[in-house]
């Protein structure tokens, strides 16, 4: 057996972004904890691109039950109401610590924390910094994690959750030179964001390649909702290197106005009470309809105007956006963006408590990663906060979780070892197989769904998934397992639309006539684990 560097701790927290590093904040008041990033800490992940706000109850006319109401009836009430009500209940709280740990959100003329209208919230709740909110509170953050103890591990990958008898006991990494790493820990938070990397066009960093679902999954865990996708609405759609890059809600927000190349403002077909500020989900689905339809723009999307704003309010609120589409010879002073839908988030996952505890002992998830907060359909503004909330609350779970005798099991480390060194006689080059996995997940598990579609895409994962990837070099590993993960991540997702046999908030089945409403659909979560699969039925 060969010697691997072996790293003791408390609390293993894998993943850096908001979420992650929220949490090995909180748990490094318990002791030991050590933070293992993928990426560079700060830098990778979604959080530190989120552009528009997060949303937290801080007005006298506002109320935590009316951020409630909204959340759930956005997510098309599929949400886990416990941990909806921890999160519109936490996120003033967590605003806060963020402010007194050096945030700088924009402010109104009486110096509180500015609120901007975003869709789905019948009052305007979400805080931001221009639109480079995410980037402000990853700023702050990492500041604040260098004043705790915490030892961060970067660039290594996670590639395997560690047992010792029922009880995750760590996990297994490798560095960019494929070196392998072993962490023996008490507890385990995953916080490693979300998955949309497994579809073509996507607002997700590189780094969104659904680790922690595979990871979790293949340790036995259950997720939920695996289905529920979320397509946002206005992604860039050119140039060609630039599509799927977010354009901020905070665009819509801030009076932003959307057209077909007819000039229409076509909202008032499909939502003429909420229009351009409808949630997610309607919003999408309007423009891949008027796209579908031939009234789409020539670069294939619509129009998001912001002609009509004061060109001082797009430079202060929208200094980003103005910067980014200035970079492709487009001024949104004076002409309109083009865009169109992006898979943008997961609002399925592990399956959480409100504690952030997994259905595996010793394990915990936040952020992303986990799943129920949303139910079908996730109001933007909503993520950060949970990265907030949730975060603190798995470091803290984590944290206090009574330790146990350290160890690994040896027979699985062997395993996985095998598994590794297996790359290295493979045949089937990664980037190919992730290329021919997005472009079926984009064509058969998109924003319009059908079995026959699901179906078609589920035997192309099979597929894939059976054919032996290649590793040239040690340093090639950490990409044939990030496919691994890739692959298992489409599959759950897949595997999960056809379990429930329903439209519900952004899972549409074009083959399927119901009359029911979300409100009164018979079905709930749908589960999937190693162990059993299906769809929860709701007496009514
Ligand atoms: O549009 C946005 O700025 C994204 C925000 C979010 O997904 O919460």
């Amino acid at each position: 057996m060969r010697s691997d560097e072996l790293v003791d701790c408390h609390v293993l927290v894998i993943g850096s972004g908001g979420a992650g590093v929220r949490a090995a904040i909180e748990a490094s008041q318990y002791g030991e904890t050590v933070l293992v990033s993928k990426t560079i800490v700060g830098k990778g992940g979604c959080t530190p691109m989120a552009e528009g706000g997060f949303n937290a109850v801080l007005a006298e006319k506002d109320s935590c039950l009316g951020h409630y109401e909204d959340t759930l009836r956005g997510g098309a009430y599929l949400n886990d109401p416990d941990l909806a009500r921890v999160l519109v209940d936490e996120a003033p709280d967590r605003m806060a610590d963020l402010i007194r740990w050096g945030a700088v959100f924009d402010v109104d003329d009486l110096s509180c924390v500015a609120q901007r209208p975003f869709g789905g919230q019948r009052f305007p709740r979400t805080c931001y910094a221009g639109d480079r909110t995410g980037h402000e509170m990853m700023t702050t953050l990492t500041e604040r994690l260098a004043d705790t103890k915490v030892e961060t591990y970067q660039e290594v990958s996670i590639i395997s959750l560690l047992f010792t008898g029922e009880q995750i006991a760590g996990a297994m990494g490798i560095d960019r030179n494929g070196e392998v790493i072993l962490f023996r820990s008490d507890s385990t938070v995953i916080a490693t964001g979300g998955g949309t990397r497994v579809f073509d066009i996507s607002t997700n960093s590189s780094s969104g390649t659904g680790d922690g679902y595979a990871l979790g999954y293949r340790a036995g865990a259950e997720v939920i909702d695996m289905e529920q996708v979320q397509f946002h609405p206005t992604g860039a759609v050119y140039p060609y290197d630039a599509r799927g890059r977010l354009v901020t809600e905070a665009v819509r927000g801030e009076g932003g106005l959307l057209k077909n190349k007819l000039g229409e403002r076509f909202m008032t077909r499909y939502d003429p009470e909420r229009m351009e500020l409808s949630t997610r989900d309607v919003v999408s689905r309007s423009i891949a309809t008027e796209i579908l339809e031939g009234r789409g723009t020539k670069h294939g999307g619509v129009y998001l105007d912001v002609t009509h704003l004061p060109a001082s309010q797009v430079e202060s609120r929208l200094p980003v956006m103005l910067e980014q589409f200035l970079k492709f010879g487009v001024d949104i002073r004076l002409e309109p963006m083009e865009v169109a839908p992006t898979a943008h988030h997961i609002m399925g996952g592990l399956r959480i408590r409100p504690d952030c505890s997994t259905t595996v002992q010793g394990l915990f998830a936040c952020g992303e990663v986990a799943g129920g907060v949303h139910g079908a359909n996730r109001l933007g503004g909503n993520a950060l906060a949970e990265t907030q909330v949730f975060g603190k609350r798995a470091g803290e779970s984590a944290g206090k979780t009574q330790a146990h005798t350290k160890g690994h099991d040896t027979a699985q480390v062997e395993t996985e070892r095998k598994m590794l060194d297996g790359y290295f006689t493979g045949v089937s080059d990664p980037a190919g197989v992730s290329k021919k996995l997005k472009l079926s997940m984009w064509e058969g598990a998109g924003i319009f769904r059908t079995l026959s579609a699901l179906e078609q895409t589920r035997s192309v994962i099979q597929h894939l998934q059976s054919l032996p990837l290649h590793a040239r070099a040690a340093e090639n590993l950490v990409e044939c397992s990030t496919v691994k993960n890739m692959l298992t991540t489409a599959s759950l997702i897949v595997e999960s639309a056809l379990l429930r046999p329903e439209s519900r908030g952004a899972h549409v089945r074009k083959d399927i006539k119901q009359t029911w409403t979300p409100e009164t659909s018979p079905f709930g979560h749908t589960y999937l684990s190693r162990s059993c699969r299906g769809i929860e039925q709701v007496s009514r």
